[in-house]
């Protein structure tokens, strides 16, 4: 038996991205969205959905350019306190004491203390409704060697990212390994 709870955007689990961008001055801002991920392998890219309220939307349209750092579980605050506050009244990066590093293959910058980060090219925008769509191309992707696994891929369990959970707007860890995927299915 199911209930219909209504067009609502209730998807699971949608990611905690902070997205990175120069203003016009040169100054770094971050951003957390959650409205975003992969969406085209060749060329590899990755989607971010932004208001045009928000700071990072103007640093976008003028820059063409953005970074998507993937935050690990223990700065779940720090990703809180990036999707509240705005780059117009507050160096956010500055407030939380975290390291700004100049990307050198896009016009962005990232954060030092997130083990991943994927260095992007805007190609294309698409205004959707109250968000634009903004795809990116993946021209880079940087990873701690310390959350590498033996294959010379992240190891989720040692980048430990965490998801947010839109309707009860709660942040849940990512954890366990369940089975290796295009394998597991096999003669089902
Ligand atoms: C978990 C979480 C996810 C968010 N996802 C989005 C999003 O996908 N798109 C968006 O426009 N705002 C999103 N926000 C809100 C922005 O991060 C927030 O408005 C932020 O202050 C904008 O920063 P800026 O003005 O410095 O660009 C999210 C906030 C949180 C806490």
């Amino acid at each position: 038996m199911k209930k219909s709870l209504g067009p609502k955007t209730l998807v699971y689990p949608t990611p905690v991205f902070v997205v990175g961008t120069y203003d016009q001055q040169g100054a770094p801002n971050m951003m957390t969205v959650s409205w975003g991920g992969v969406c085209c392998s060749s060329p590899p890219c990755v989607a971010v959905s932004l208001r045009e309220a928000t700071y990072s939307y103007g640093n976008l349209v003028s820059r063409k350019a953005f970074t998507v750092n993937i935050p690990s579980q223990k700065y779940f605050k720090e990703a809180d306190y990036m999707g509240m506050v705005s780059g117009r009244d507050e160096n956010k990066c500055e407030a939380l004491s975290l390291t700004v590093v100049n990307s050198t293959v896009v016009d962005a910058p990232y954060i030092q203390e997130f083990p991943v980060v994927l260095e992007c090219q805007v190609i294309q925008t698409i205004k959707i409704g109250g968000h634009t769509q903004f795809i990116g191309e993946i021209k880079d992707v940087k990873i701690e060697d310390s959350c590498l696994g033996p294959e010379g891929f992240p190891d989720v369990e040692k980048v430990a990212p965490f998801m947010f959970s839109p309707g009860d707007r709660h942040y849940y860890a990512v954890r366990q390994c369940l089975g290796k995927a295009f394998e597991v299915g096999r003669g089902k």
